[in-house]
């Protein structure tokens, strides 16, 4: 086995080479004047041949660019000889697009995993996508794995005090769960309320007090940091004594970071799925323990 570092990979490869004891290599990247992109394999360090390629590449910004490399990475380790080829791609871009919202729009999702697919992939690796249905776009076996663990493991070390965890939507309360459970604490997740009477929408927990509680909000992605935002000041107007913010997939897209400590939020933590300043938690033991248990 080989691990490939794309040109996102955010350094994972090599912490996940290291950990599992195997040859690395970096692919050589660039690109061209009119904006092409462009990889090579370093043959003359490592041969490919008959070998099982682990390219890793995210799909953080600039997302096409990267996804196009990721492209061209797997179909060219097929051209040289690999015998399987696993995508691990930490972040999937397009993911949230993974219905028609509106007639006529594209499933984005369904088209990344069939180019990947197409372009040579025998097996693909994400961490905490979206919705783990889209995956079953996907005829290639596949893992949708979790940063939970590595994120509590961190959120345990810091002793927060009177700790409860929320998922700021319905959608999010699979990833509270996981972190309750290892932290043994209560969870929930947010719900938005319209007043009877002067009809202003307002958000609190579904049933949990958090009264004088740390309350930790957990997503899969702040990108905006709009939701993350709304759900801490909802929690403080409920009376919690701290919020944090906790997530996979830190995108903060513009000033979202000023927005979430605008909104009360003390401390933001993400895995390296995507580079941030609150990058804190890696998800590289993660994928190495799953590569581990495939190899
Ligand atoms: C939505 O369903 C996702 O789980 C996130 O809550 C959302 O994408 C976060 O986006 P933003 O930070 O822009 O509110």
């Amino acid at each position: 086995m080989i691990i490939v570092g794309g040109p996102a990979s955010n350094n994972i490869d090599l912490e996940i080479a290291r950990i599992m004891n195997i040859p690395q290599i970096t692919l050589e990247y660039k690109t061209f004047p009119d904006g092409e992109s462009y990889i090579r394999y370093p043959v003359e360090k490592v041969k490919l041949s008959k070998e099982t390629v682990v390219i890793v590449q995210s799909l953080y910004p600039p997302q096409d660019k990267h996804f196009l490399e990721l492209l061209l990475a797997i179909s060219t380790a097929k051209d040289l000889g690999a015998e399987e080829v696993v995508a691990v791609v930490p972040y999937l871009a397009y993911a949230r697009q993974d219905k028609r919202f509106r007639a006529g729009e594209a499933i984005s999702v369904n088209v990344i995993l069939k180019s990947i697919e197409f372009a040579g992939a025998d097996r693909f690796i994400t961490i905490d996508i979206h919705k783990e249905e889209s995956l079953k776009v996907l005829s290639i076996p596949y893992k949708n794995l979790t940063a939970m663990k590595e994120l509590a493991k961190y959120l345990a070390e810091r002793n927060y005090e009177n700790p409860v965890i929320l998922a700021p939507d319905r959608g999010a309360i699979s990833l509270a769960k996981d972190i309750a459970n290892i932290l043994n604490t209560e969870y929930d997740y947010i719900i938005k309320v319209r007043d009877k009477i002067t009809g202003e929408v307002r958000a609190e927990a579904k049933t949990l007090d958090i009264k004088d509680k740390t309350v930790i909000i957990v997503d899969d992605i702040i990108s905006t940091g709009g939701t993350m935002a709304l759900a801490a000041r909802c929690s403080l107007a409920s009376g919690a004594k701290t919020v944090v913010a906790v997530c996979t997939h830190a995108l903060l897209v513009g000033n979202a970071l000023d927005r979430l400590r605008e909104s009360g939020v003390s401390d933001i933590i993400a895995t390296n799925s995507v580079p941030s300043p609150v990058s804190k938690v890696s998800v590289a033991s993660v994928v190495a323990e799953y590569l581990q248990s495939i190899i």
